[in-house]
């Protein structure tokens, strides 16, 4: 237990690689999901073979109108889909995953001398969130900063495979350049002045990047865990590089799972909490998760864009209106990844429940501050109303509870929302938020 305290994690951390390699036949009980969150559960899968698969864009003309109502017809119906033509070079795809696959394939001591704290999360690690006893995913990840400049950190990046980091630098710029076209198709697509979101990013310079590479090994038992629980992506928008053989993502559709079938060479692009929360619930940002199997490992690379971490977000004022009211006040990227950081993975109960107390406890258009509402947010004591969004309100604004299709249609399936209620707040003077406390606001795994 030593060994734990010493590195911050609640107890001692064990490597999913190590597990695979062991040759043990059954997981470990903390890799068990719960009957309804197992890949096997009764909540019906839509295979590919279906039909069914998140829509493909083509970027050869990110600036043109046409692409712009492609990108934000996806990002409305789905909150994702497969960007082909997307300008960064195949080779350079292929060198990324060479070397991280390179990274994972080193021997275990030398893996170990990037092991991660939860103090910053960068480097290896192999769990998100805090809680002893938490149950666990089936994978392995190396989470690193690359913007803001100061909080890039080259000793924390591994230095074998020897190009790993030139790569990897090459890689993220390419990627932050797609981002940034990409924002700019969103943007038109929304019909709101040409750089809203970008400015609200805090500009190409103010935005942040980092990059998680997940790393998925062979799992004895797939059908009784998941690679990542479900999860939306706290930050503004990601960029996914998936394994170029094996699949298992999964994208939340109405009560199904849709299995992503990758396009070669393609990025899966998907909408984060910050664009749901800056577009007023237009965007959606929609729960994944990752499944294992038993034959192969995978890899896969997450690029996260997102808004300068002490900006305030909140929705865009052209955005509001009386028949669509504020759904969320503002809240800086750093106070809400706190958050999320402290919990770990919970489907969307996160940016629900931001909506929730919006929705409760504050006039729209009130004056109540920021930090008011990330105290209410991260109260620790505050219960999770939700865990999976299958058990979400039905009138929720961000619930996707429409009927399945297998095509993208152009009507808004959701209901009207109510008018938040005006509750009288009690006078009990609060503790200074945890936060405001916590030195390390900057440094989390998204
Ligand atoms: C993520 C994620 C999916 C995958 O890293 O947030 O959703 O396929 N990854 O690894
Ligand atoms: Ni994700």
């Amino acid at each position: 237990m030593a060994e734990a305290a010493a590195s911050g994690w609640p107890e001692p951390v064990v490597r999913v690689q190590a597990l695979s390699e062991s040759g043990a036949a059954t997981i470990p009980e903390r890799y068990v999901r719960p009957e309804a969150e197992r890949p096997s559960s009764a909540a019906a899968t839509v295979d590919t073979d279906g039909g069914v698969n998140i829509p493909v864009v083509d970027l050869s003309s990110p600036g043109s109108a046409a692409t712009a109502r492609a990108v934000a017809e996806a990002c409305r119906e789905w909150g994702f889909f497969q960007a082909v033509n997307h300008g960064v070079p195949q080779a350079l795809l292929r060198r990324a995953r060479g070397v991280w696959r390179g990274f994972f394939h080193q021997p275990m001591e030398v893996k170990q001398r990037y092991a991660n704290s939860p103090a910053t999360y960068e480097g290896y690690g192999s769990r998100l969130g805090v809680d002893k006893g938490a149950r666990l995913d089936w994978g392995d990840y190396y989470f690193l900063h690359v913007r803001p400049p100061h909080l890039l950190s080259y000793d924390k990046w591994p230095y074998l495979p020897p190009d790993l980091r030139e790569t990897t630098e090459e890689y993220s710029r390419e990627v932050k350049g797609l981002c940034e076209r990409l924002m700019a198709a969103m943007t038109t697509g929304l019909g709101v002045g040409e750089g809203r979101l970008q400015a609200a990013f805090g500009g190409e310079e103010g935005a942040g990047v980092c990059v998680r590479v997940n790393y998925y090994p062979r799992c004895p038992q797939p059908e009784l865990t998941l690679g990542l629980s479900s999860h939306s992506d706290p930050g503004g928008m990601t960029v996914l590089l998936v394994d170029d053989r094996v699949k298992g993502l999964q994208v939340r559709r109405a009560n199904a799972w849709v299995t992503v079938q990758p396009v070669c060479d393609a990025f899966i692009v998907n909408v984060g909490d910050q664009i749901q929360v800056l577009t007023n619930a237009v965007y959606r940002s929609v729960e994944h998760r990752v499944m294992v199997n038993a034959a192969d490992e995978r890899l896969s690379i997450a690029l996260f864009y997102n808004p300068k971490s002490d900006l305030p977000v909140a929705p865009l004022p052209e955005l509001v209106s009386p028949e669509r009211p504020r759904l969320y006040m503002p809240m800086s990227f750093d106070e809400y990844r706190l958050y999320i950081r402290r919990n770990g993975p919970r489907g969307k109960s996160q940016v629900d429940r931001l909506a929730q107390i919006n929705k409760d406890d504050k006039p729209a258009g009130g004056s109540d501050s920021p930090l008011a509402v990330a105290s209410d947010l991260l109260r620790p004591s505050q219960p999770h109303r939700h865990h999976r969004k299958d058990v979400t309100d039905p009138d929720h604004p961000s619930a996707i509870h429409e009927p399945r299709r297998n095509t993208v249609v152009d009507k808004d399936p959701r209901p009207p929302h109510r008018l938040p209620r005006r509750r009288p707040r009690p006078v009990v003077p609060e503790p200074p938020p945890r936060y405001l406390r916590d030195p390390l606001v900057a440094l989390f795994p998204f």
